[in-house]
């Protein structure tokens, strides 16, 4: 009877560690499979390395801005030049609109680095993007804005300035070990 009462004490004993072993083994796992790009802190000489590399990428960026103003400031800075249809009924609120979204995707009012919803390297690729493709600016506004695409050799100094910007802050962030958001947005998927 004792020995029986035993066993079962132990059976009991048993199965709980094995629970507890079970229960460990799988939070290990998880947290391996969410296990994230560690936090990557911007030391002073990385930074004063960045802030160098951005007034360099502006020096460049200075002779395009005249074809940004013409073809973008009005949606994406805070000098919109509203046209003389603003004040038709309902067109307000529409270009309104265009402005509050379009500038909090980018804002190209204080020159390079510009402010955006992403990392500056993706907004630099979006940019790239959004003109190859001819969605920017948007067609509707286009239809009222003659000749504001982008195209030819204004097209093609822009993308050497994109490609090459990129290209060295791609560089630059690989040689301090920074991680690009988009292999933030990697590592999360595991
Ligand atoms: C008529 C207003 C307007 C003009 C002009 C305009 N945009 Fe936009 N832009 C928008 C709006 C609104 C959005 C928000 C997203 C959307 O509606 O596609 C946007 C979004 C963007 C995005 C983010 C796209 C994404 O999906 O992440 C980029 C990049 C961009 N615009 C670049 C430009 C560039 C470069 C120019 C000039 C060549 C330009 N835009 C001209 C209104 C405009």
């Amino acid at each position: 009877m004792r020995i029986f009462r035993t066993s079962r004490i132990l059976v009991t004993v048993v199965t709980a560690l094995i629970t507890i072993v079970a229960i460990a083994a799988v939070r290990a796992h998880d947290d391996s499979s969410s296990v994230a790009v560690p936090e990557y802190t911007v030391t002073m000489e990385t930074q004063a390395e960045l802030d160098s590399l951005f007034a360099i990428i502006n020096a460049d960026y200075l002779p395009l801005k005249p074809m940004f103003e013409k073809s973008c400031f009005d949606c994406h800075s805070d000098q919109t030049e509203f046209p003389w249809y603003y004040e038709l009924p309902g067109i307000k609120g529409i270009i309104k609109d265009h402005v509050k979204h379009g500038r909090a995707y980018l804002d190209l009012s204080n020159d390079f680095p510009f402010a955006g919803e992403d990392d500056i390297l993706e907004i630099l690729e979006e940019i790239r993007e959004e003109v190859e493709e001819g969605e920017m600016p948007l067609f509707s506004y286009r239809l009222m804005h003659w000749g504001r695409l982008i195209e030819g050799a204004q097209q093609d100094s822009l993308f050497n300035w994109i490609d090459q910007s990129t290209a060295r802050m791609k560089e630059l962030y690989q040689r301090h070990g920074i991680p690009t958001e988009s292999e933030e947005e990697e590592a999360d998927e595991y």
